[in-house]
């Protein structure tokens, strides 16, 4: 009777895996915080997703680490070779999401170009460079374009580049109600992506959302859609269930709940103490993710999807 009822059913099709590759690494090393999660060389990585493919896992959202420019150029070759060799091992068999951002490609660590005296993001020069970007990565033979940055207007510049060059197939999964957050700590780190000390523009408070806003992001979330976003994303997720069901009420666009690092860090905190088990506390929380409206869930543990739902008693 419990397994009839049930308002939730788990399924691995829902699931997308992140994947860390960093550039100039000879060996993979594994992420700070982040249980089971390592940072894989732009060989080592097709290892990763060959046995997150027998899993049952088939899509990924790429995180590139490039070793940061010195000057004020940017240089997308890393990522978009790693997307081809990608690509050409594995076909279609994998259905494949790039992030864009600038945080890990700036010295600074901040998402987009900075104004000469450092107080500011500057908003339309650093769409124009995520539109070049995205335009690299959709040649590069990405799925899909996961802007993670919070600009304004990124979405539409996107959508009009790639369409412009014929990628109109290519789709767009906006980080669009991302909440300035402590919970990305892991995820900086790994990324090597936290705004550098001393900046006088010191945290993403300006262009990420502030979690006493609700509204803004819901807001952000129907300005994407409006866009030509495909895909909406809420992140973190698991405290902002108010929020996916906010976006799910007001739209009918697909959901995207991302259990980032910092979230995924503290489940594994208490595994790590004996105090919760493992498979049961995160099958919980996507649980609630997907009870709140979120069909799609991001989640570090989405290799272990397929086996977790199939053990599960409900
Ligand atoms: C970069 C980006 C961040 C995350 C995804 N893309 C971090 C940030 O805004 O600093 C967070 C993901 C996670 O914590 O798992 N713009």
């Amino acid at each position: 009777m419990r397994g009839l009822c049930a308002d939730v059913r788990l399924h691995v099709d829902g699931f997308i895996q992140p994947l860390f590759v960093e550039q100039g690494i000879t060996s993979p090393t594994p992420a700070a915080g982040l249980t089971g999660v390592r940072i894989d060389t732009d060989v080592t990585i097709l290892e990763t997703i060959a046995s997150d493919l027998a899993a049952g896992v088939s899509k990924f959202l790429l995180f590139p680490i490039p070793v940061k420019s010195k000057g004020d150029g940017f240089d997308f070759s890393f990522a978009a070779g790693v997307i081809a060799r990608v690509r050409s091992v594995f076909g279609d068999a994998v259905w494949l999401a790039a992030d864009l951002c600038l945080c890990s490609y700036t010295s600074h660590g901040h998402c987009g170009i900075l104004s000469q005296d450092g107080n500011r993001l500057v908003n339309g020069e650093t769409v124009q460079v995520l539109a070049d970007y995205a335009s690299v990565l959709a040649g590069a033979g990405a799925d899909c374009i996961a802007p993670s940055d919070m600009t304004d207007g990124r979405i539409a510049a996107i959508r009009h580049r790639l369409d412009a060059e014929g990628f109109e197939s290519v789709s767009i999964m906006s980080y669009a109600a991302k909440f300035s957050s402590q919970f990305y700590g892991p995820f900086r780190d790994a990324c090597h992506s936290a705004p550098a000390a001393g900046l006088s523009l010191r945290d993403r408070r300006t262009y990420q959302i502030s979690p006493l806003h609700g509204g803004d992001a819901v807001d952000s979330a129907l300005r994407d859609l409006n866009e030509g976003a495909d895909i909406l994303m809420v992140k973190p997720a698991a405290l902002y269930t108010d929020i996916i069901s906010a976006i799910r009420r007001e739209t009918r666009a697909p959901i995207a709940a991302y259990h980032v690092s910092g979230e995924y860090a503290a489940l594994e905190g208490l595994v790590r103490d004996g105090l919760a088990d493992r498979a049961a506390v995160h099958l919980e929380v996507w649980t609630a993710l997907q009870r709140s409206g979120a069909g799609i869930i991001i989640s570090y543990a989405a290799r272990q999807a397929q086996a977790w739902i199939q053990n599960y008693i409900p």
